[in-house]
């Protein structure tokens, strides 16, 4: 069988709205919780499947700035959770040469969230191999005001031109400056929204939804979806001819 890394169209970055935690585990009779330690399995097994693939880029959505607003329990239960996680599995991502970064407003995370990412994020700084993307208290609307009241300010000292606030700047304004746009989002649990994710970023991604809830997810489903999107035709608002380099009928016409 053709391995994944040999694939043609393969995307560069994929971003996961990691969801159905919470299902899994009522579904169970267990506590939310329970559901979101088995989705740190999970995380886990994309990872690393996804990194052998040879997908240079995986943004997950952790937690959103609208899951503050959960039960205090829950909340208290995922900020452990994350923090531990990053301990945990932290030595494993830098042996594999994988690079940790953090979108979101992460002054808002507790300490024992922020110190273990802050010393991954350090210490992984020169890997190469796959570029880790974690969106902790992330919100796509948040970003975009925050780059806003950044660019604001630069006006109004005097520093920038309204007229040279341009997509490039406003890209490098993010907090997300450092990565591509995501090529493919994939969304588990079965809604089939973007839930404020990468607002600005995901204009031309492609969308990928399944009902497989995220601590079920396998590497067998990744593939389906890298495979779904290899056979995709992304014209970026050009006609499937252009994309394909074919001469259309007028520009033959044109060109005689
Ligand atoms: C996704 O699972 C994880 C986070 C939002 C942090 P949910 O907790 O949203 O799971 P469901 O949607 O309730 O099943
Ligand atoms: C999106 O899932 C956020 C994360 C996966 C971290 P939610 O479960 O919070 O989204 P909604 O509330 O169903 O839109
Ligand atoms: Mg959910």
């Amino acid at each position: 069988m053709r391995t994944l890394s040999t694939m043609k169209n393969l995307p560069n970055h994929v971003a996961i709205i990691m969801d159905g935690n919470g299902r899994w585990a009522e579904q169970r009779g267990l506590p939310r919780v329970l559901g979101h330690r088995a989705g740190t399995r999970t995380v886990r097994r994309i990872v690393e499947a996804v990194r052998q693939a040879g997908v240079r880029y995986l943004t997950l959505y952790t937690f959103s700035v609208a899951n503050w607003e959960r039960p205090r329990e829950e909340v208290t239960g995922l900020l452990d959770l994350i923090g531990e996680t990053v301990r945990t599995d932290g030595a494993d991502l830098l042996k594999n040469g994988v690079r940790v970064r953090v979108v979101g407003e992460l002054e808002d995370l507790p300490q024992r969230v922020r110190q273990p990412v802050d010393w991954l994020i350090q210490a992984s700084r020169h890997n190469r191999d796959l570029n880790l993307t974690l969106a902790l208290s992330y919100g796509g609307r948040h970003d975009l005001c925050h780059a806003a009241r950044q660019l604001a300010a630069q006006v109004a000292a005097g520093q920038l031109l309204p007229e040279e606030i341009d997509e490039a700047l406003v890209r490098r304004t993010l907090t997300t400056a450092d990565l591509p746009d995501p090529d493919l989002i994939i969304r588990t649990g079965g809604e089939r929204r973007l839930s404020d994710f990468l607002v600005f970023e995901s204009a031309y991604a492609e969308l990928y939804f399944t009902d497989v809830l995220w601590p079920d997810v396998t590497g067998a489903d990744l593939d389906v979806a890298l495979r779904d999107y290899a056979g995709r035709e992304r014209r970026f608002g050009k006609t499937s001819e252009q994309i394909q380099h074919r001469p259309s009928p007028t520009s033959l016409s044109e060109a005689a």
